[in-house]
């Protein structure tokens, strides 16, 4: 059992009834700000229009390529539909940290040569296949080919393509090589592709989330409602509305439920001040976030005899995963926790520090009645499912953090069913081969469409 003086070194990460309330009511107005037309200027939740109008009916056919930049790997795919039929190569590719944070040129040119690498590999280099790509940071569009970087996230940085469209950059950069043949019929964001991928097999899918590297959500919102909507009204009335949660907080939305380890992550990340809420959430802060705490009760004397070690004091040691592991032992086990404690050279830790180091993960994220990330991504879904309000929902997630962690599933379902309008029924179905399939489909009905 958790002592009463831990629980009390860790009571500012509880988040009490009223707070969550709060965070739904403001969340649910910065999407209305965002929504709006004049009002999109000062939302922080910018809820981008996708152009993505139509679902997939489950016939689509044809042979698509699709890129997916922006989650843990970049991958180029080769995806065959074929009227429920679905058959997929893929190669992942790493994106090194230099080319993360370098000139967009260099970006671009990497991603060109490694679609090369693999259109070769195929053999396909002669065909001109059509393309969706999958760039998973928050774009303004104008149209299904064409998204400008309204700015980076996750890490990367970039420079000249902030207020750029991302498919030019992408053509350009393969016309430099000229080795292959493309043609971009798509451009979106990972939550479309993970909507579209389960709604190719749920027709009720209307939601698409991720919580992995970051998190997000999008949804499919009438086009009466989206002011900013400037494409076609034939039916359906309806578009993809990328949200951009993650953003939240960035006019200090969430001050009155951020600690002092928040505050820290953000002034040491390369984007202070802003996705606030994806820094309490997603994958590339959490680990982070629970070393803070660690940390600090190392130096209140409540863990580790007060010593700690080298490896804890040194920021970014701490992975995401060594939660997901902690989290992973059955209760009063510690043998996930003690690996992880090795590796961070806490060889001599007592089952008693087992015991706390558990309680702060489950704190801090996901699997104790008052977890965090869980708790507040469940709030973000309950506002979108009760202003959708449809009668059933089933909401399609991807993301390591929701894919590997063995509770966030049920804790998220609890929160959402404590805000959920009655009488909404919703379903949350992992997307089993990531947004590259919907990249396809996103391809496919567009072409769909035009002909
Ligand atoms: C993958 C999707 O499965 O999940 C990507 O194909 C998405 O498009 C990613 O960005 C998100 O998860 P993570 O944990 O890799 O950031
Ligand atoms: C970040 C990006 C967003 C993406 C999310 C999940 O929040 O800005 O576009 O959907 O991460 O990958």
């Amino acid at each position: 059992p958790t002592s009463a003086r831990m629980e009390e070194a860790c009571q500012d990460l509880v988040l009490s009834q009223a707070q969550i309330q709060e965070v739904f009511s403001s969340l649910l107005a910065q999407i209305n700000l965002g929504l709006g037309r004049v009002t999109n200027q000062r939302a922080t939740v910018k809820c981008f229009p996708t152009y993505v109008k139509e679902l997939p009916n489950g016939h689509e056919r044809g042979r698509f390529l699709a890129l997916d930049l922006g989650g843990t790997n970049f991958r180029v795919l080769l995806i065959e539909l074929d009227d429920g039929d679905f058959k997929m190569e893929s190669r992942i590719f790493a994106v090194p940290h230099h080319i993360m944070t370098g000139s967009g040129k260099d970006l671009f040119d990497h991603i060109a040569e490694c679609l090369s690498t693999f259109a070769h590999a195929q053999h396909i280099e002669h065909e001109v296949l059509p393309l969706g790509f999958t760039f998973s940071f928050p774009c303004s569009q104008h149209g299904l080919t064409e998204a400008r970087l309204a700015q980076w996230t996750k890490g990367f940085s970039c420079s000249g393509v902030e207020g750029e469209d991302v498919v030019k950059l992408l053509e350009e950069a393969i016309q430099r090589r000229n080795d292959v043949q493309i043609k971009v019929c798509a451009v979106l964001n990972d939550t479309t592709g993970t909507l579209m991928s389960c709604a190719w097999k749920k027709h009720d899918t209307y939601v698409g989330l991720i919580i992995g590297t970051g998190t997000n959500a999008c949804y499919v919102e009438r086009l009466e409602n989206v002011e900013l909507w400037d494409g076609s009204w034939e039916e359906p009335k309806q578009v993809i509305v990328n949200t951009e949660w993650g953003a939240f907080g960035s006019k200090g939305e969430l001050d009155h439920v951020l600690t002092e380890y928040d505050r820290e992550i953000d002034q040491h990340s390369i984007n202070p001040g802003r996705q606030v809420f994806e820094k309490m959430i997603s994958g590339m802060y959490m680990g982070e976030l629970v070393r803070l705490v660690l940390q600090r009760l190392t130096k209140k004397g409540l863990l580790f005899g007060g010593l700690g070690s080298e490896e804890l004091a040194e920021k970014g040691s701490f992975y995401t995963k060594y939660v997901t592991e902690v989290e992973s032992d059955a209760p009063g086990d510690y043998t996930n926790c003690r690996m992880v404690l090795e590796e961070l050279g806490l060889d001599n830790a007592t089952d008693e520090d087992c015991e706390n180091v558990r309680y702060v993960c489950e704190l801090t994220v996901l699997s104790s009645d008052v977890a965090r990330a869980a708790f507040l991504v469940g709030t973000g879904l309950a506002v979108l499912l009760n202003k959708m309000n449809r009668p059933s929902v089933t909401v399609g997630v991807d993301g390591s953090v929701y894919r590997y962690h063995p509770h966030v599933h049920r804790l998220m379902c609890e929160q959402i069913n404590q805000l959920i309008n009655p009488g909404i029924q919703f379903e949350l179905m992992l997307s089993e081969d990531g947004s590259g399939r919907g990249a396809a489909l996103v391809a496919a009905v567009a072409s769909r469409t035009n002909s």
